[in-house]
């Protein structure tokens, strides 16, 4: 059996395990905050050192899979840094920061941190669900109602339209042009 074919078991316990850390790690930051000695047992510390070491086995274990190079994929590359702020407002807020109100704004960041991650992960893009924002994605359709409204001058408030990109469809108007539905793509497609 060839490396590739454990991709989907490798994948599932990647994800499985980011959502053990990220679960315990919010539970462990609420119980900090409310003065509890549990989140800081040894017990609890040493699952939780067990569950991040398996999370990033699998993630080298899947970059060895799909054969990327972390530091050459963008989108990689944010998560690694948003990795490395998340392990630093961690810390911060379990056990270095000197007052409550210190560990409570550490743990708020260390959770944004975590969900960037997830959603750098499942957008492919370095600016995870941000990209809304940068570009509207709309079906052909929905894009041809959006032109009408646009011809007969109707403002759509915070709309950014997107750019076209080489080889995909586009409907376009005498000031805009739109592109349908644009899903992240994998730099390797491992099946
Ligand atoms: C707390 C840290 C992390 C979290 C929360 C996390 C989260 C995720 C999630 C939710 C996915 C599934 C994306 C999808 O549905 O397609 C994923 C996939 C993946 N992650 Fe992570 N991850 C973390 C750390 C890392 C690290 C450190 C690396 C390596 C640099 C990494 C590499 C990957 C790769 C290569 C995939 C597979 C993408 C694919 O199959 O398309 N992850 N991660």
């Amino acid at each position: 059996m060839a490396f590739t074919d454990y991709y989907l078991v490798i994948k599932a316990s990647h994800v499985g395990l980011a959502l053990l850390s990220g679960g315990l790690f919010a539970c462990r930051g609420v119980g900090v905050l409310l003065g509890a000695r549990a989140p800081m047992a040894p017990l609890v510390r040493r699952g939780s050192q067990v569950i991040d070491t398996a999370l990033l086995t699998a993630a080298l274990l899947l970059l060895a899979t799909l054969e990327l190079n972390p530091f050459a994929t963008p989108w990689l590359r944010t998560k690694l840094g948003f990795l490395l702020a998340y392990i630093v407002f961690g810390s911060l807020a379990l056990r270095r920061a000197q007052s409550r109100a210190g560990k409570a704004l550490a743990f708020i960041a260390a959770l944004v941190c975590f969900a960037t991650m997830v959603t750098v992960a499942r957008t492919h893009e370095p600016l995870g669900v941000l990209r809304i924002f940068q570009e509207t994605s709309l079906s052909a359709p929905a894009a041809s109602r959006m032109q009408s409204f646009l011809q007969r001058g109707v403002a759509v408030p915070c709309l950014r339209l997107p750019r076209a990109r080489p080889g995909e469809a586009t409907v376009s108007s005498s000031n805009s042009t739109f592109s349908p539905l644009h899903l992240p793509t994998h730099e390797k497609t491992p099946c």
